[in-house]
């Protein structure tokens, strides 16, 4: 488990990617590059929006990743250039602070929150020069963690060119940290993935300590992505850092509620370990505490008796100071009641009946319901892309990720993969000419894939 991220001999030229990427960094750059990292986005099986909680999570690693190719340079800057020319090239030398701009999150201040990660683990006053070109295959803003894969690839290339050496456990809890300079309040679940991921096997990632444990899918179903086409781009809203305000009022009260020191509890697991409950107690006890009604300012300052300004600064992030109603009721009957799910797939699929694939499906039903009705972190597409997914014969689909928009999964059974794509086509992408033409980026097939590694060419 403190295994470092593998390095890997490849031929360049056996892989198109690799070979047009090496081409244009050579272009760029006049020189070859020294190596390449990459780190894979993920799907989100079940356990959405709890791991900022303390709860496990059930991804796996996607395909689709961030490759870049990098060489030290002695010009003493960071130079950046993204096969994509929507992304400008970026440049800034490494005598100078590495600052990242919360209120404009453009692609270049991901990677910086590596390197500044990085940088910041070994107190490295003068980090080497770095040319990089970067090329990314996961759709943006989809849920499917474009942004932390490129986190995870420029924290490791990072440590590469600085010739530090880190395990992959160490690399997910540092670029996990680091990408918090952008202003959202993550859970770690995407950077865990995208580096501890193994081909082949989902993983259950739990958290402190941090570690993943193998979750075998069943055979006999394939898992499908399909993106409903509304983008959203967590740092560029403050949908994600409420429902994490929520959840850490929550926790304060009901702490409180059954006379703990809410001081110090920031997490709703905290509270049920504290409380030695199981989470189907946690489940009675949040509809005992909590009226379902929102919650004002007043009467959260009134319960937990702390003034509007602590409430602002302890517990109000810097983009929800405008929030005026939080429903603590619904946000913890989720998070309780998800955190069970995620425990009740994993244990499905280490027993394996013949029913494993109908009892996982209608857990994943189970989730998207609980996002969609009590987290509230769905949208009137994704609802019915799901609905379009079940009709089309998926025994389980729900929205994957933080939600707001991007993508939903589905547990399709084999034999009927290629009619279900047929008709979400059919149903959800033809009739709109802008879907449409998004549609092979948006609708496949996945694989549990492998996580973050350093290439070297043979
Ligand atoms: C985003 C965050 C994760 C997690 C999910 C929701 O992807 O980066 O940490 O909270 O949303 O499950």
């Amino acid at each position: 488990m403190a295994s470092n991220p593998p390095k890997l001999k490849i031929e360049i030229t056996s892989n198109e990617r690799l070979k047009t990427l090496k081409e244009k960094f050579e272009a760029r750059f006049g020189e070859s590059p020294l190596f390449y990292t990459c780190a894979p986005g993920r799907v989100n099986l079940i356990g959405e929006h709890i791991d900022y909680c303390g709860y496990s999570v059930l991804p796996m690693a996607i395909e689709q990743n961030i490759l870049a190719a990098v060489s030290v340079n002695s010009l003493g800057t960071i130079q950046l250039t993204n096969t994509n020319p929507q992304y400008q090239d970026f440049k800034v030398p490494c005598s100078e602070e590495i600052v990242i701009d919360r209120e404009d999150p453009k692609w270049h201040y991901y990677f910086l929150c590596g390197v500044k990660g990085i940088q910041e683990k070994f107190g490295i006053a003068r980090l080497a020069g770095m040319s990089c070109v970067v090329d990314g295959t996961i759709p943006p803003s989809s849920g499917l963690s474009s942004s932390s894969a490129l986190v995870c690839c420029s924290g490791l290339l990072t440590m590469e060119a600085n010739h530090k050496s880190l395990s992959k456990v160490a690399l997910a809890e540092i670029c996990a940290k680091s990408e918090r300079y952008i202003g959202t309040e993550g859970g770690g679940m995407d950077q865990s993935i995208s580096f501890l991921a193994e081909k082949g096997t989902a993983k259950l990632i739990e958290f402190q300590p941090l570690r993943a444990t193998d979750v075998k899918l069943p055979e006999g179903a394939v898992f499908v992505i399909s993106n409903c086409c509304v983008e959203m781009n967590k740092a560029a809203s403050s949908h994600y850092n409420i429902r994490v305000v929520e959840c850490r009022i929550a926790t304060k009260m009901l702490a409180q509620a059954r006379g703990l020191d809410p001081r110090g509890l920031l997490k709703l697991s905290q509270v049920q370990t504290e409380l030695k409950a199981s989470l189907e107690e946690m489940l009675v006890l949040v509809d005992e505490v909590f009226h379902p009604e929102s919650y004002s300012r007043e009467e959260i300052c009134k319960v937990l008796d702390i003034t509007l300004e602590q409430l602002c600064t302890e517990l109000l992030s810097a983009n929800t100071q405008h929030v005026m109603q939080f429903k603590l009721h619904q946000r913890a009957k989720h998070v309780y009641g998800e955190a069970a799910r995620v425990i009740r797939f994993k244990s499905v699929c280490d027993a394996g009946s013949a029913e494993t694939i109908t009892m996982l499906g209608e857990l994943m039903n189970q989730s998207h319901a609980s996002c969609r009705d009590l987290y509230e972190c769905s949208c009137p597409e994704l609802d019915q892309l799901v609905d379009i997914c079940l009709k089309a014969g998926a025994v389980g689909s729900r929205l994957t990720g933080a939600g707001w928009g991007g993508c939903a999964v589905s547990m399709v059974p084999s034999e009927k993969a290629e009619s279900f794509l047929q008709a979400v086509r059919d149903a959800y992408y033809s009739p709109d000419p802008r879907r449409a033409a998004m549609e092979k980026q948006s609708l496949f097939v996945t694989k549990p894939g492998s996580g973050a590694s350093v290439l070297l060419e043979e």
